[in-house]
């Protein structure tokens, strides 16, 4: 029998990299064999994950020494960051700096680095449409995770770097879901006017590296992006209205309103929408839904993702 080619997981116990050990663990090939990262071996959900095959392992972005034991002997490594557990992107740069000597210290052989637009490069700081935040970003959470893709092409390792999507989950856990206006009406709240955001199941994403990875080397050293669908507030509104059994509108702010609802994250995602509205023509087309689909069958649409997770959205 062959050796199966193990991919190193952060965030194993997470949305996207949960994903990825989820399609290598259903994967009958057994090209490929699922090592999940985590900070705690004991916890039910890695407790979970060895039960099901695969092998879990201590690691922890902030300490270079474990990371480089995690990722010895690993073909591959799924790398991942996480913005809103600290809300600093300098942390998001050392840990993905950290990841990318790691893999290059440990001979991985492909890394895929979850990573998103430097709104920077088209909304330069002195482009005032927005404002500047912590001094030197426009999209804390999205510039932080684009300046961080020189780790890993100066790391030398081949790197893909994958731009994600919007999850659809943030339409349970993320504040995003309907909530009753003063018209008694539920809506959806965001500043994207007429324009499509892409979206994604969360765990698809993992599912599209999954694919990424089977395909080595056609996408080693190459950037692209995924999603599931790209939808207007209006078609996401109306899905989730049929799928809740009750009208859902969508409430199109500016997103200088939404700048100012003042949750903790508001101003970068205020930005983000915009960034996403102003270069929807771009942003779309980067997220190539065909290439998504070509990368995991499976990929869900917006209707299917409701028609499996309704239940879960709560209405405010
Ligand atoms: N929400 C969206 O729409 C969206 C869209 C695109 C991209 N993103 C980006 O997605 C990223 C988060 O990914 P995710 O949603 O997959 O995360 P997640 O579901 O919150 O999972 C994070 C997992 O990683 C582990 N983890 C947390 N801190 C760690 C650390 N210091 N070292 C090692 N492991 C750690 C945790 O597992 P253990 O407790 O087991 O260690 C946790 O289960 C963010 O950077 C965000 O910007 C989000």
């Amino acid at each position: 029998m062959l050796e199966r080619k193990i991919i190193a997981v952060v965030g194993a116990t997470g949305a996207q990299g949960g994903g990825l050990v989820d399609a290598i663990l259903e994967d009958r090939s057994g090209e490929f064999a699922a090592r999940a990262l985590t900070r705690s071996v004991d916890s039910e959900k890695a407790r979970a994950l060895v039960a099901r095959g695969a092998e879990v392992v201590a690691a922890n972005v902030d300490d270079a020494a474990s990371l480089k034991k995690a990722f010895a002997g690993a073909h591959g490594a799924f790398c991942v960051t996480f913005f809103w557990d600290h809300f600093s992107p300098e942390k998001e740069i050392a840990q993905a700096r950290a990841m990318a000597l790691a893999a290059r210290e440990a001979g991985v052989k492909h890394v895929i680095w979850s990573t998103l637009e430097d709104t920077r490069r088209r909304v330069p700081l002195s482009d005032d449409r927005m404002p500047t935040l912590m001094g030197k970003y426009k999209v804390p959470h999205f510039d932080a995770k684009g300046e961080a893709n020189q780790a890993f092409l100066d790391s030398g390792v081949p790197t893909t770097l994958l731009h994600t999507s919007f999850y659809w989950e943030n339409f349970i856990y993320f504040g995003m879901g309907p909530k009753r206006g003063s018209d008694g009406k539920l809506a959806i709240t965001m500043p994207m006017a007429d324009k499509r955001l892409p979206g994604i199941a969360a765990a698809d994403i993992g599912r599209c590296a999954f694919g990424i990875f089977k395909r080595g080397a056609k996408y080693a050293g190459k950037s692209l992006g995924i999603a599931g669908e790209h939808l207007t507030g209006t078609q996401m509104a109306a899905a989730l209205g049929r799928a809740l059994g009750q009208e859902v509108v969508y409430n199109a702010v500016t997103p200088e309103a939404f700048r100012a609802f003042g949750f903790p994250g508001a101003e970068d995602l205020g930005n983000m929408f915009q960034y996403k509205r102003d270069f929807e023509a771009e942003y779309c087309a980067f997220r190539d839904l065909a290439v998504s689909r070509a990368l995991n069958p499976a990929l869900k649409t917006f209707d299917a993702w409701l028609a499996a997770h309704k239940d879960r959205i709560p209405l405010g």
